[in-house]
């Protein structure tokens, strides 16, 4: 594909993401959590800072993954690393293929850097390419992670897809060989299943974004680029963020879950803590926000989230983010029957 059809690609993307970015169907409405009415710990006792083994998360929110690669795409990546350095959360930036097929692309990644010197910044790449480029997507960034997002869907429904699947998983397994930071298996709203999860766990992954359904839609986004918009039929394919969660928890692993997908304030980010995420990561949330408001407002909306967040933790008598995971909750029928049905598959007698 040339680059300029590239950068047109990125453009769509952004716009799309604005317009279609979905309202309902994150299924965190259908977990309650159970309030408890006398805490014995103060606000300002929690700390809910995320410890992973290669970096600690001051905060459990990151910036997740979305774009570079145009003009539009260089000047949304320096407010979102603005607003990442301004709240302290880590930042991933969207796929970086186009910069390593032209470095003329270059600039609107490393802007991000440049722009946030100290920061955890993770890059990212899809699961079609090798070694050799995801350690260069790690380089341009001085990355402190490697996303390898899964976007088969994406693919599939997206006119100029590339529907070439068969490398995903030796590609996974030999980028993961040969680098020495976290390597983060990322699906793009899609959501995770128990199944992906242990297949990647068994090539030695040790990261997971499930990055479910809710928020942004790309089956919806690829499929407004179609000529004839006739796939709106996949719109809902996928499992949620919660879905995935509770999958992943069915697999009871010891792997570390990240979750994003549909989040979009800090009752569905504690609801996320509370069902096994580590961290939880946004992307359209923020990128509608600062679209509509800019750096400063967002920037200010962000540290009232994460002030939030601790405000519900105290309200749920948990200290910090493993207390978050003790917290009890009950699901509405229809995810009960979910997990009823996933546990005779996942965790057979
Ligand atoms: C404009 C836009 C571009 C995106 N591009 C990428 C990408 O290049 N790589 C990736 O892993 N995920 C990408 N994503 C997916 C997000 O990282 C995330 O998985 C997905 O949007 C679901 O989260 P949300 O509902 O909070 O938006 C993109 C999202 C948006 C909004």
């Amino acid at each position: 594909m040339d680059d300029s059809l590239r950068s047109r690609r990125k453009n769509e993307h952004i716009q799309l993401a604005l317009d279609t970015y979905q309202s309902a169907g994150t299924d965190f409405d259908k977990v309650q959590l159970i309030h408890q009415s006398i805490p014995s710990i103060n606000k300002n006792q929690i700390d809910l800072s995320a410890t992973f083994p290669h970096f600690t998360f001051k905060y459990p929110l990151y910036i997740n993954a979305m774009t570079g690669g145009s003009e539009r795409a260089a000047a949304i990546n320096k407010a979102l690393a603005q607003i990442a350095k301004a709240c302290d959360i880590p930042m991933a930036v969207g796929s970086t293929h186009s910069a390593l097929k032209d470095s003329n692309a270059e600039a609107s990644f490393t802007v991000v850097r440049d722009e946030n010197p100290d920061g955890i910044i993770l890059s990212n790449v899809g699961a079609d390419i090798e070694y050799a480029k995801a350690k260069r997507s790690i380089e341009l960034l001085n990355a402190d992670a490697l996303q390898i997002h899964v976007n088969a869907p994406q693919e599939l429904i997206m006119p100029e897809g590339d529907t070439q699947f068969e490398n995903w998983l030796t590609n996974i397994q030999e980028i993961q060989a040969h680098i020495d930071i976290p390597v983060i298996i990322k699906e793009v709203g899609f959501g995770m299943s128990a199944e992906t999860i242990q297949k990647v766990k068994n090539i030695g992954i040790q990261y997971v974004d499930v990055s479910g359904r809710g928020g942004t839609n790309f089956a919806d986004i690829e499929n407004q680029r179609r000529p004839l918009k006739d796939m709106a039929f996949l719109n809902q394919w996928g499992q949620s963020t919660v879905q995935s969660l509770l999958e992943a928890k069915l697999l009871n692993t010891d792997m570390h879950i990240l979750a994003s997908g549909g989040v979009k304030n800090p009752l569905d980010a504690i609801k996320s803590l509370v069902l096994g995420a580590e961290a939880v990561g946004l992307s359209g949330y923020v990128l509608k926000y600062l679209d509509e408001y800019g750096v400063e407002e967002t920037i200010e909306h962000m540290k009232q989230f994460i002030e939030q967040m601790h405000v519900i933790a105290n309200l749920l008598n948990a200290s910090n983010v493993s207390d978050l995971r003790s917290v009890g909750y009950v699901l509405a029928p229809e995810l009960q029957t979910y997990v009823e049905q996933r546990s005779k598959i996942i965790n057979p007698e």
